[in-house]
Formats: C-alpha cells, structure tokens, sequence
C-alpha cells in the first residue's frame, strides 16, 4: 500500500524545508521530496540557496573581502602580509565544504524532526481534496499519498533569449559559483543583486569586471541616495557599470563576445573570458506535472496563490520562489511555516511589509519598508533622518566608514516607514529596523532606546534622531 501522510512538501529549499520541520513539530506525519544531488549521485537538499545561492555566495564573498583586506587594509592595521595569493581551488573547496554542512544539517533536521526524506523528483499523479497521489521517481519509483501538498519548486535562472547557459563560458548562479581560476576579464549581464555580488567577488580576486545593465537607473529598487552611494563606491572599487545598454548577440568561441548598443545608441563590442548572465530567475515547475490535477499556473508560470499561499485546488498549497512575491530565502521560510500553521488551523503570520532585502556587497546594502521617492509618489508626507557611519566611532575603528543609515518616518505620526542602510553589517542592522516597524515603532522610539557603544547600531539610533532634526553625534 502506498505510504500515507498528512503532508507531502515537494522541494527542500529554504521554503520547502522548514515548512516540513514546522508541520512535523505541529503534530502532522510529513514527507519532503527533493531532487538535487551531489556530483556523486548524494542528496543535497536545501535547495538553490543551499546549493548554488545564499550559503555559496556568501562563503566565497567571505573569502574574497579577506583576501581584499589582506591586499589593501591590513598594512594600515600594522600588519604586514608578504607574497599574498590565491587559490582559487581552496576557496571553492572550502565554499563547498560549507555548503554540505548545510545540506548534512537539514538531513539531520529531518531526522530529529520525524519528516521522512525521499530523494527524487516528486510529481503529482491524481487526487483530490480527499487526498493527492505524489509520484517519487528517484532511485526507484514510488507513489505516496498525503492530505496536504506543498509545492516548493523554486526558481531557475533566466537565459538571454537565444543564449543557452553552457556553464563554462555563460554562466549562470551555478557557473558563477565555480569558476575554476580568475578571469582576467569578467562579463556581467544584470546589475542586479547577483550581479552586484558575483562580480564583487571576482573583482576582489583580480578580474576586470564589467557590468552590462539594461534599465537607466543603477539599483532602482533601492532607495535613491543609497544607490548614487552604492554607484560611487563600486566605481571606486573598479566595477564598470553600463547602464541602458541592449544586448544584441553573445557569441563563444575561446572566449564571449558581447555586442550591445550603449546608452546613447552606439554599438559597442566587449570580449570576456567568462560572462556571468545574471538577468533574473523563472519559476520552477518543471516536472510537477501540475496538469494531471488541474493546478493552475499564471501567464509567467508561477504557481497562483492568494494571500495565505493557497492554490486553485483544496488542500494543494505552493511557497517561495515558485509563488509571487521577492524571490528571497527568508521570505519563502515565512511562508512555509505559515502555510503548516494554516493546516493545523493555526494563525499564519508574513507582512511582506517587513521582508528585509540585503545587498552582500561591500559595503553592504540592506532595506525594509519603502523608499523615500515611493512614499513622495504615493503622496505620503515624510520626515528622513540620516547619519554617516563616518561618525560613528565603531565604524572608525574597524576602519570601515563608508555608507549612511537612512530613516524615513511618517510626517504626521512620526511611524517608521523605511530604513535603508549601505554600510558595514548592514545585513544585521536592518534587523533592529525590522522589528521596530513590525511593532509600529516611531522613529522616537528608536531615538530613546540605549544602544550600546560602541556599536555600528548607535547609526541607527543618530539616524531616528536626526528626523528630528538632533543627532548628537554629527
Ligand atoms: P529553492 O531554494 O529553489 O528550492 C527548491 C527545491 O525544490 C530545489 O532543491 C529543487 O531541486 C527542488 N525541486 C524542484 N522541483 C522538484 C520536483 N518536481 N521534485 C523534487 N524536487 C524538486 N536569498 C536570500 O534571501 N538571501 C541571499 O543571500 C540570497 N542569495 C542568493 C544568491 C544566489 C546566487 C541566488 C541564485 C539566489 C539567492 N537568494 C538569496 C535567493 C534564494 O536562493 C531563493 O529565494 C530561495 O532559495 C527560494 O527558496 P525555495 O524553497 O522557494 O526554492
Ligand atoms: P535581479 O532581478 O536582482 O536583477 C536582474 C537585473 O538584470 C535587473 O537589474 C534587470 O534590469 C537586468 N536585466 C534584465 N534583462 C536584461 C538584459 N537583457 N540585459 C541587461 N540587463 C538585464 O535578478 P538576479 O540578480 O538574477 O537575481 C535573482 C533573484 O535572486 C533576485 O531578485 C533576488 O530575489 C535573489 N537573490 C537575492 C540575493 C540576496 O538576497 N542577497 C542574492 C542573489 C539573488
């Protein structure tokens, strides 16, 4: 008889995982079914922000932002370093390591937390509100069977048009994560957050990067004075941004070939030894089979849901990346423990108000809530208040000045609506902001907290001063 369950989760990314987690701790008997694999064959779950996201980029950026400090800001420190280098094979193998004790972790997660892992790819083969048959074509193939089905497929990256990623010279995430030796000149297609964050890292090893961008405007998703800093910075650190360019063809042979028209209309050609192509990500639902029961899809593929991230069928639920909304690691988890909480009657708690995004550049870029210029064009009356880390006295002594914490506030009620942050630990800053505005914090509120000193945070607390016109500090 086929194995039976509460609740099927397909995927075991950051979405899929901890949705099994929370529905096994709710009492529910629950399968996850992942496909991805090792080189060997293993499973690897945690999905492309284990694999090939999040956990790779941030391990290599690591590595490399050391080597940068080691070359450029350890002589100011005292300490002198001699016949510096790198091994590329090094970091990647150590980038590697990270990434399976993540893979190990969850594995162990689910063993702790009674979820039963099948390795292979799940697609549906009938049911109904009744329950739904999931076929499990791994090793073997098996069909198991479940009240509830999760759908947590995820995303893959977007090709150009007629440019396929070969993973050698057009490289997508994956390529971009391994490749073998610095190129001595990197092509980037997107300045997006991938872009931005691949092509840091292979600048701080030695690559000339150039970063081919279609829209006019640099990061138009973040605010716009954290932008123009963002663009002067990276101009410093030798990444060339091209704005308003359109690709025409991309070419390899030994190396790629780039033509494009530049923002003013000429067109210009670029050779790269490698070429990362970085130009946003498609829903996942290759192999689902979604047909055989009638889920519906939208237009761009993405699985449709409302509001509580339920699907067209009863009982078919879907998460992340393959859902609407920020393709975020952290978003699809809050999804995924609310949909476990919804099945067991539960109160499921995500304010996409509050979803923080960060930047892992250097320095980094982190937001939540709105910018100032979407708040003026809603008509909202605003107060900002920002403040340097210039002056704050532990940014000056870990030698890392650049950047600015801004806070933008309600004119009228003083409420947080943004707080936009390009600076060192920006990623854990904006935390403090997160949790101020999803209790409906003031700026005030900020202003009259004890912060520690010294501490990058007291930024944060100049800046909620200064809408009020009183920083201390600058
Ligand atoms: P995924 O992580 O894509 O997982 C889906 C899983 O489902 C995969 O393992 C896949 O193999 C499996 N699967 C798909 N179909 C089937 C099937 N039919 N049967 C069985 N298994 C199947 N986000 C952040 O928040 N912070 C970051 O720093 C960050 N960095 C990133 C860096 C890069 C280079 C990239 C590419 C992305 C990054 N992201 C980051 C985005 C983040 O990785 C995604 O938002 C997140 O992984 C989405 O989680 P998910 O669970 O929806 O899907
Ligand atoms: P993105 O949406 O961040 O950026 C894509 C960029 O490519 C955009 O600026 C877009 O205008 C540009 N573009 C699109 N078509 C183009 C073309 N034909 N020519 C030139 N430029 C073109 O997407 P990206 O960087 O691929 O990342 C995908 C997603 O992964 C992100 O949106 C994010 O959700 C997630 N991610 C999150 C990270 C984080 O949280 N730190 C890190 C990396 C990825």
């Amino acid at each position: 008889m086929a194995k039976q369950f509460d609740v099927v989760v397909i995927g075991a990314g950051p979405g899929g995982y901890i949705a099994a987690i929370r529905a096994a701790q709710l009492g529910l008997s629950t399968a996850c079914i992942d496909e991805w694999k090792t080189a060997d064959g293993k499973p690897a779950p945690g999905g492309t922000c284990t694999n090939v996201g999040c956990i790779p980029s941030k391990a290599l950026l690591q590595s490399s932002e050391n080597y940068d400090h080691a070359g450029h800001s350890f002589a100011e420190h005292g300490i002198h370093v001699k016949g510096l280098s790198v091994d590329v094979a090094q970091m990647l193998k150590r980038k590697d390591k990270v990434v399976k004790q993540n893979n190990d972790g969850i594995l162990y997660l689910f063993k702790k937390n009674k979820v039963t892992f099948f390795h292979g790819r799940g697609s549906f083969a009938g049911g109904d509100a009744s329950g739904y048959q999931v076929t499990v074509a791994g090793k073997t193939a098996e069909t198991i069977t479940a009240k509830h089905v999760i759908v947590a497929t995820g995303s893959n990256p977007r090709a150009l048009p007629g440019t396929p990623f070969d993973n050698n010279l057009i490289l997508d995430n994956a390529g971009a994560l391994a490749i073998p030796d610095v190129p001595k000149r990197l092509g980037v297609i997107g300045a997006g957050v991938i872009g931005l964050e691949m092509g840091s890292v292979w600048r701080r090893l030695g690559s000339e990067v150039q970063v081919l961008e279609a829209l006019p405007t640099f990061l138009g998703a973040a605010d716009e004075a954290v932008a123009n800093e963002a663009a002067k910075v990276f101009k410093k650190q030798g990444l060339a941004i091209d704005l308003g360019v359109k690709i025409s063809t991309v070419t390899s042979k030994k190396n790629v070939t780039v033509e494009y028209a530049d923002s003013a209309g000429k067109a210009q050609t670029a050779t790269f030894d490698r070429l990362i192509v970085a130009i946003g990500r498609v829903p996942n639902t290759d192999g689902l089979k979604a047909e055989v029961v009638g889920l519906k899809l939208d237009d761009r593929g993405f699985v449709t849901v409302d509001d509580e991230c339920r699907t067209n069928l009863p009982n078919v639920w879907a998460i992340g990346d393959v859902v609407r909304g920020p393709m975020l690691a952290h978003k699809a988890e809050e999804e995924g423990v609310a949909v476990a909480q919804r099945i067991v009657g539960k109160y499921g708690h995500v304010d996409f108000n509050t979803v923080p995004w960060v930047i892992y550049t250097s320095p980094e870029i982190a937001w939540v809530g709105k910018t100032e210029q979407q708040l003026r064009a809603e008509g909202v009356e605003v107060k900002t208040g920002s403040f340097p880390f210039m002056a704050n006295g532990r940014a000056r002594a870990l030698g890392d000045t650049t950047g600015f914490v801004k806070m933008i506030a309600d004119a009228k009620t003083d409420r947080i609506l943004g707080v936009h942050i390009i600076g060192p630990m920006a990623s854990e800053l904006i935390s403090e902001a997160v949790v101020a505005m999803e209790f409906g914090a003031s700026s005030e509120d900020i202003a009259m907290i004890c912060h520690a000193h010294p501490s990058l945070s007291e930024a944060t607390k100049e800046a909620a001063l200064a809408v009020d016109n009183r920083t201390l500090n600058f």
